[in-house]
């Protein structure tokens, strides 16, 4: 039987005081549940089961169909939510669960993996893990017996003075064996301050049961930090973008600046690229060597070649090729496909492109719903005129074609290889191959016209 996964996400988060789902607050541009689900699928977990609540559409919507769905319609405790899971559990017996908060986002497969060897050689009903922090304020506690052996977990609320000095932590990442989960999951009692029903239970009643219980230490407590509020969302985001600017760096990613910068845990980042200030790189995104990017460029999802370089620009969704040259103030949006050594300049905008090779783009341009070819000038002001209030339309620019300044093209249309068009023409036919196209109004001159209308 595979091991499976449980994350708890349907609590109400109303320490949070925002509208959203708690587990739906992004760290570095990604959604905490989606943090954990992500490591717990890099552990070679592939069965996870989300516990969702309150905004459970907006969970659904995000997540997607990648994992099942247990519903908790009242927010009872941590055990209570496991409950909601009992179907899913039981096409589990005989093997491993490993349960995690939704809200607990940085928790790495590292360290899933290394508790969960713990957990099979100590041959425990569950191992918990545990981390040390200096202020362990707000957190339930790990008790220990006598023998240094895991006697039982304590909440803040509930917990002695005494125990309030134990600085070892609960992470609310555990690894259960299922059949002995099942069976303390009915006995869990709501005798607490909160008057819930505690998953940290367990514990105690699997020991009681004469079954072993075990903590693992987990090396890193930056790892266990969990986002009860605003104020811990921030420093949890700030802790792990450290260790991804480390990471980056010791790759050979320069860094002239980390003011403003963000870069999340899914962008993969060439050697000799470098960041200036007020950068964010966000989502899937794969950055090429020795590219140069800001200040100020951001990123998101997209692919960019190497050598490339964004000053003060905005890429969405979309790929860019090598020794490409983009800014300042450039809007690449979603479904762009740039090849090598483009030219995109100042206030250009495009969308759902093609440009081929070696094209420029200068300044103050609009291309949208276009396939541009290689070698082209686009001169400044070019719109694409590519919607007619009802319906977008495409337009087709081959190679080496020369477009003049402040030209419109009312899409449909095409302009083939070579075709030459003059400065504020509207082109609303077709242009041949090395045709030129003039399309505007001659220039009418009246004589002394001045002299004999001006108003004195
Ligand atoms: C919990 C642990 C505590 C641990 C801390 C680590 C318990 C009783 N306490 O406390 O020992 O130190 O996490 O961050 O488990 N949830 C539900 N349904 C519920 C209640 C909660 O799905 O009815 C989910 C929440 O969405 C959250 C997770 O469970 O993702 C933890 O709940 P939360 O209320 O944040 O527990 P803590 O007080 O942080
Ligand atoms: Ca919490």
């Amino acid at each position: 039987m595979e091991n499976c996964a449980i994350v708890l996400a349907a609590g109400d988060g109303t320490r949070m005081k925002v509208p959203t789902a708690k587990v739906l607050l992004p760290v570095l541009g990604k959604t905490m549940v989606e943090w954990v689900l992500s490591a717990a699928k890099k552990a070679g977990i592939a069965d996870c089961c989300l516990i969702i609540g309150r905004n459970h559409e907006d969970v659904r919507r995000q997540v997607g169909d990648e994992v099942e769905y247990a519903m908790q319609t009242e927010r009872l405790g941590t055990g209570h939510a496991v409950m909601q899971a009992t179907g899913f559990l039981e096409r589990h017996r005989g093997a491993h669960c490993l349960v995690l908060a939704g809200d607990c986002p940085l928790i790495s497969s590292e360290t899933m993996k290394a508790a969960y060897q713990q957990h099979v050689d100590e041959q425990n009903a569950v191992t918990v893990i545990s981390a040390h922090l200096e202020n362990p304020f707000g957190y339930g506690r790990i008790v220990r017996d006598e023998q240094g052996g895991l006697s039982h977990i304590v909440e803040e609320k509930d917990a002695t003075e005494e125990e309030r000095a134990i600085n070892e932590i609960n992470s609310s990442a555990y690894w259960f064996e299922v059949d002995a989960l099942l069976d303390a999951l009915p006995r869990i009692k709501n005798d607490n301050v909160k008057g819930e029903y505690y998953l940290t239970d367990v514990v105690e009643l699997a020991l009681q049961h004469g079954r072993r219980a075990g903590a693992f230490a987990a090396k890193d407590s930056v790892e266990i930090l969990g986002a009860n509020t605003l104020q811990q969302l921030l420093s949890l985001q700030r802790a792990a973008q450290e260790r991804i600017f480390e990471q980056h760096m010791k790759n050979g990613v320069m860094l002239t600046s980390t003011d403003g910068v963000l870069i999340g845990p899914d962008c993969s980042i060439g050697a000799g690229t470098v960041i200036h200030a007020g950068t964010r790189l966000t989502g899937r995104s794969y950055i090429g060597e020795e590219c140069v990017l800001g200040p100020a460029a951001v990123v998101e999802d997209s692919v960019l070649g190497d050598g490339t370089t964004v000053v003060s620009s905005q890429i969405e969704r979309s790929v860019v090729g090598t020794g490409v040259r983009i800014g300042p103030y450039a809007h690449i949006r979603p479904d762009c496909l740039i090849a090598e050594k483009v030219k995109i300049g100042n206030f250009v905008e495009i969308k759902n492109s093609k440009l081929g090779a070696g094209t420029s783009v200068a300044h103050l341009t609009y291309i949208g719903d276009a396939d541009v070819g290689e070698g082209c000038n686009f001169g400044c002001g070019v719109v694409t005129t590519n919607y007619d209030g009802r319906q977008k339309y495409r337009t087709t620019v081959g190679d080496k074609v020369f477009i003049g300044c402040n030209v419109n093209l009312v899409a449909p249309v095409t302009l083939e290889d070579n075709a030459y068009i003059a400065a504020g023409s509207t082109i609303t036919d077709n242009v041949p191959k090395d045709a030129f196209a003039i399309a505007r109004a001659r220039q009418v001159i009246k004589d002394n016209w001045v002299l004999t209308n001006k108003e004195e």
